[in-house]
């Protein structure tokens, strides 16, 4: 059987097993998806082990984006924009493929939220590794304005030094101003319930939300949106389930249906 798995360091709270054994099961596809902690230092050589050994693709999660980024033999453009890949494909003539599904999964998610993204402004509140995956595709759906805003503005600035001259707005959060469609937390800032300092009058009942975490309760930064009278608003389980269908369409070419995956996940973090 065919072998998969996802390598991180912590791994054992990674719900990416329970979400391929879902789409293995949906689509009739024969695999096996386990999960792998990797020491810090044992990265390359834990990753060319499991491909010596037969596995077919590999999902990688903190803190190994960038170092599977440098694994690949070959990357795609999507990947080469992140300078990190969360997919590890092995190619029929023994290489292997670097992909970066963080960015497309988010999209998906947006748009089957029913969220439109052509022709709005976009506010994106961080610019490490999770925000540089997914501005490229972020931008692709033709928004009318990308703006990054970071503690550290050299940062944002530095990620927009990526694309096209003028196609991404760079700020700090004090001198935030205007009111935006969507916002997009990526700070990590929630993981601790702590904030960015946001000034108010961002959003309105027109605003949408959305944070790349999630949890069992609204994050810190969902709960501001909520005070703030955004209209609504999600968290990143949604962009984790399509990042993940992503990989599995990568590896496998066949695409699942997400929504019913991630009504079942949603079900059991609430029951946990
Ligand atoms: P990741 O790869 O998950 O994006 P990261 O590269 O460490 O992680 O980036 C974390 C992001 O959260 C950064 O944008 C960071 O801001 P700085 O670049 O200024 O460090 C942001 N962040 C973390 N804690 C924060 C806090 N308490 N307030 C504001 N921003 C915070």
């Amino acid at each position: 059987m065919d072998r998969y798995a996802v390598v991180g360091n912590p791994i054992a709270h990674s719900k990416s097993p329970i979400i391929h054994q879902l789409f293995a099961e949906q689509t009739g596809q024969s695999l096996t998806y386990d999960k792998i902690l990797v020491e810090l230092t044992a990265f390359d050589e834990e990753v060319a082990s499991f491909f010596a050994l037969g596995g077919k693709g590999l999902n990688v999660t903190v803190p190994f984006k960038e170092q599977a980024y440098r694994y690949a033999d070959t990357r795609t453009e999507r990947g080469r924009l992140a300078g990190a890949v969360n997919t590890l494909a092995l190619q029929n003539d023994g290489t292997v493929l670097g992909d970066n599904t963080d960015g497309a999964g988010l999209v998906a998610d947006l748009l089957a939220l029913g969220w439109q993204l052509t022709g709005k402004r976009i506010l994106i509140l961080g610019a490490g590794g999770a925000v540089r995956g997914i501005v490229g595709p972020l931008l692709e759906q033709q928004a009318q304005s990308l703006l990054i805003a970071n503690r550290t503005v050299g940062k944002a600035a530095a990620i927009a030094q990526i694309f096209p001259a003028g196609a991404v707005g760079v700020s700090g959060y004090a001198e935030l101003s205007g009111s935006f469609d969507l916002v997009i937390n990526g700070t990590s800032a929630s993981l601790s319930g702590e904030l960015p300092p946001l000034p108010t009058g961002l959003v309105s009942a027109d605003s949408a939300a959305y944070d790349l975490m999630y949890g069992a309760e609204p994050t810190a930064f969902l709960r501001w949106a909520a005070e703030q009278g955004v209209g609504q608003s999600a968290d990143g389980l949604g962009m984790l389930v399509e990042q993940a269908a992503e990989a599995f369409y990568l590896w496998r070419g066949v695409r699942p249906e997400t929504r019913p995956v991630l009504a079942k996940l949603r079900a059991m973090i609430a029951a946990a």
